[in-house]
């Protein structure tokens, strides 16, 4: 007979089952344009959900469905509220992270999205590239160790597997908050050993490890950055064309994703 008072031996509770014990069944996939996310939207008949998981007033918005085994939402920062356009960058983009990582507590998250690609680093127009690390370009602070800190290199989550099964290309990612690029930018870049340039990569890379959520990066080429086109021409004139490459690829990888552990990518 236990003691009356002994009640802290209480029957030990039963371990919940932790992400990597179990195939991965929660997946965010975050994307900052609509027309790059619509395409996904679709070929995975998401639909938005009514009861938005975020702040109220705020544009993000989360499309939500089942494929195969997954539950997969789509988190689109929306459109800013004042212009009207796409809220790129990085400081949207941290935000619907950290946001849909609390609401949603995913076992992935995918980051995809179009990029600039350097050709003297083999890029071309349509290529789709997944990212091993990512940093930042024009975070410059010359202070020793907080040099360091505004470059913020963090490495992706490794898939060997998924890049070996689909053939994909793996490059090292630079972000910015700047679509065109100064000459600082581009010793940066250089410096950072990128192949291509996004808007929001790094800023997610932070945000994923600073939660510890697994995170991968799928992005496709635009514009060729060391090129003689002006970057914005040919990023409107390329977006609808890549955009549909970069659909195809996201389909691949969550085909490849479904039914497998994280430690299977
Ligand atoms: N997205 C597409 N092209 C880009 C570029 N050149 N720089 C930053 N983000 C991009």
């Amino acid at each position: 007979m236990s003691a009356l008072g002994d009640q802290s031996q209480e029957e030990p509770m039963a371990a919940q089952p932790q992400p990597q014990d179990r195939p991965i069944s929660n997946i965010v996939i975050v994307i900052a344009m609509q027309t790059e996310a619509l395409p996904v939207v679709n070929r995975f008949q998401l639909t938005e959900d009514p009861q938005s998981p975020f702040p109220q007033g705020v544009p993000w918005v989360r499309y939500h469905g089942t494929y195969k085994d997954l539950n997969i939402s789509l988190i689109w920062p929306g459109k800013d509220p004042a212009l009207g356009v796409d809220s790129v960058g990085t400081i949207s983009s941290a935000l619907v992270t950290y946001a849909a990582i609390q609401a949603l507590q995913p076992d992935l998250i995918i980051n995809a999205g179009t990029a600039g690609g350097f050709k003297a680093k083999g890029a071309s127009v349509g290529d789709i590239f997944i990212i091993s690390d990512c940093a930042f370009h024009d975070r410059r602070i010359p202070i020793p160790v907080f040099d360091l800190y505004g470059v913020g290199l963090r490495k992706a989550f490794e898939t060997p597997n998924l890049v070996k099964e689909l053939n994909l290309k793996v490059a090292k990612l630079s972000t910015g908050d700047s679509l065109d690029m100064t000459q600082q930018d581009e010793s940066s870049i250089i410096a950072n050993d990128a192949t291509v340039k996004d808007m929001e990569g790094a800023a997610i890379a932070y945000v994923t490890e600073l939660l510890k959520v697994p995170a991968i990066f799928v992005k496709a080429v635009t514009d060729i950055i060391d090129g003689d086109k002006p970057t914005a021409e040919e990023f409107l004139q390329n977006l609808a064309a890549v955009t549909a490459a970069l659909d195809l690829a996201v389909e691949q990888v969550i085909n490849f994703i479904n039914g497998k552990y994280v430690s299977e990518l």
